[in-house]
């Protein structure tokens, strides 16, 4: 037992104000202007000196192949306890499988987990012995409504009873972290729509001077050409010239064209519309989009009573979304293979996509999967910036997925992205089910 002050009524009161004056601490070290994950580390170390435990803790919660895995982020350790932050077996661990179903239940329904290891069921045990734990504090982490992971307290050097006023004060540790990462997801969400929303009028103000320079060039082109034709002084070596030079103003109208539908998606009409009626009547310009090697199906997701319910989108843009992502499944498929566009709407009981990293709502997804050649992870981390392509110089802007993420963002929306080389690629796009319907 950590009783430093024995276990008197005095000595349980200053314990008591000794964790609400690190609480209080560790809340005004959280709400600096830095990244939380930054700052975490402080104030675990603040709660675990006031709670005088031997670990603090946090995990985080994931969707791996539909499974839902903790794996421990951060650690705080006592001096002397053995840290468990490199241990394999706290990595992707299986609530289910893993004999936790107990903890998933409680702390999705904000419930902690608490108590003697002694007086847990059999499944739970063996984990937790080998890190030596003798009583543990578990306080889950919200992000927003969704069950984000947990803040944990394990006693190892003896059993440590936890009184009902410090399990709820420490309850508000976690809800401050959770607020603290609620802040910063939504503040790195709305500077990544400001860096495109910038980027943008950059684009289009670039695109519309040097479309007039285009066409300085391009009529300057033609007016030689007609003076070269009526000297009959064209011949073969300068047709082949003008051939170029006409081919080079075609490629650089694509690109001003390109950048000027970036910067246009500021500018959408939204309506309430099917997602999947969209794509049945996009399908002839998709199907010729993926080419004759690849196979293109749509698919309707919704299953028993389940409808696809509507979104509110541009359907211009909702067109350029699925045209990109289907040229981009054809480049990736160069021998052949099938693109699937599945459109489904989530149940609101369902966490549609904890393992997707959003707040709770009703969506619409949209899967877009290719059995193409996938993405590298070095790849993947960039695929939505701005002018980055792997594609040959003459083939690839690179503007494609920052449009889509662009538009799915302005529409309210997530997109996700796995990929595995060799095998393909899969975007998800969730869209905020349409409430006027
Ligand atoms: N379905 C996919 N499979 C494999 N890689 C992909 C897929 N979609 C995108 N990528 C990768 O992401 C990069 C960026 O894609 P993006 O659509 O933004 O640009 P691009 O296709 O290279 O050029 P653009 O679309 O402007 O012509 C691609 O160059 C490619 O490496
Ligand atoms: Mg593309």
């Amino acid at each position: 037992m950590h009783s430093a002050g024995g276990n008197t009524s005095e000595a349980k009161l200053a314990r008591r104000d000794a964790i609400l004056a690190a609480v209080t601490r560790a809340s005004e070290r959280l709400s600096e202007p830095l990244p939380w994950t930054t700052l975490v580390p402080d104030a675990l170390r603040i709660l675990g000196e006031a709670t005088r435990v031997s670990r603090v803790y946090i995990f985080d919660v994931e969707r791996r192949d539909g499974v839902e895995c903790v794996s421990q982020r951060f650690e705080w350790c006592a001096p002397g306890v053995t840290p468990q932050i490199d241990n394999p077996a706290l990595q992707g661990v299986p609530l289910d499988a893993g004999g936790f179903t107990r903890w998933g239940e409680l702390l999705r329904a904000g419930e902690p987990v608490f108590g003697d290891i002694d007086e847990f069921p059999e499944s739970e045990r063996p984990l937790l012995e080998v890190q030596e734990i003798k009583s543990l504090l578990v306080q889950p982490i919200f992000e927003g409504k969704r069950w984000w992971g947990f803040l944990g307290f394990d006693a190892c050097a003896s059993v440590q009873s936890w009184e009902r006023v410090e399990v709820d004060t420490l309850r508000i540790a976690a809800l401050l972290l959770g607020a603290a990462i609620h802040r910063q997801t939504r503040e790195s969400q709305m500077l990544e729509v400001q860096k495109l929303e910038a980027l943008g009028r950059m684009a289009s103000s670039v695109a519309h001077d040097f479309n007039n320079v285009l066409m300085v060039i391009a009529g300057a082109m033609e007016l030689l050409k007609g003076e070269l034709d009526a000297a009959g002084a064209r011949g073969i070596a300068r047709g082949t010239h003008c051939e170029m030079v006409d081919q080079a103003l075609d490629r650089a109208g694509t690109l001003t064209r390109r950048l000027l539908e970036f910067s246009r998606r500021q500018t959408g009409r939204p309506q309430v519309v099917s997602p999947l009626e969209l794509l049945r009547r996009e399908e002839p310009l998709l199907r010729q989009a993926v080419g004759s090697k690849a196979r293109l199906k749509i698919i309707d997701g919704s299953s028993g009573s389940r409808r696809v319910e509507s979104v509110c989108i541009d359907p211009t843009e909702f067109a350029q979304i699925a045209l990109n992502l289907a040229v981009n499944a054809r480049d990736a498929m160069s021998k052949g293979g099938e693109l699937t566009f599945e459109v489904s709407t989530l149940d609101a009981t369902e966490p549609p996509a904890s393992f997707d990293r959003m707040t709770d709502g009703r969506w619409t997804l949209i899967r877009c999967t290719d059995c193409g050649e996938g993405m590298t992870t070095d790849v993947l981390a960039q695929a939505f910036e701005p002018f980055f392509t792997t594609k040959p110089r003459d083939r690839g802007t690179g503007l494609g997925l920052s449009t889509v993420q662009g538009i799915v963002t302005a529409s309210g929306g997530h997109i996700r992205v796995s990929s595995t080389v060799g095998h393909g690629t899969e975007f998800r796009i969730y869209l905020p089910v349409a409430s006027a319907h």
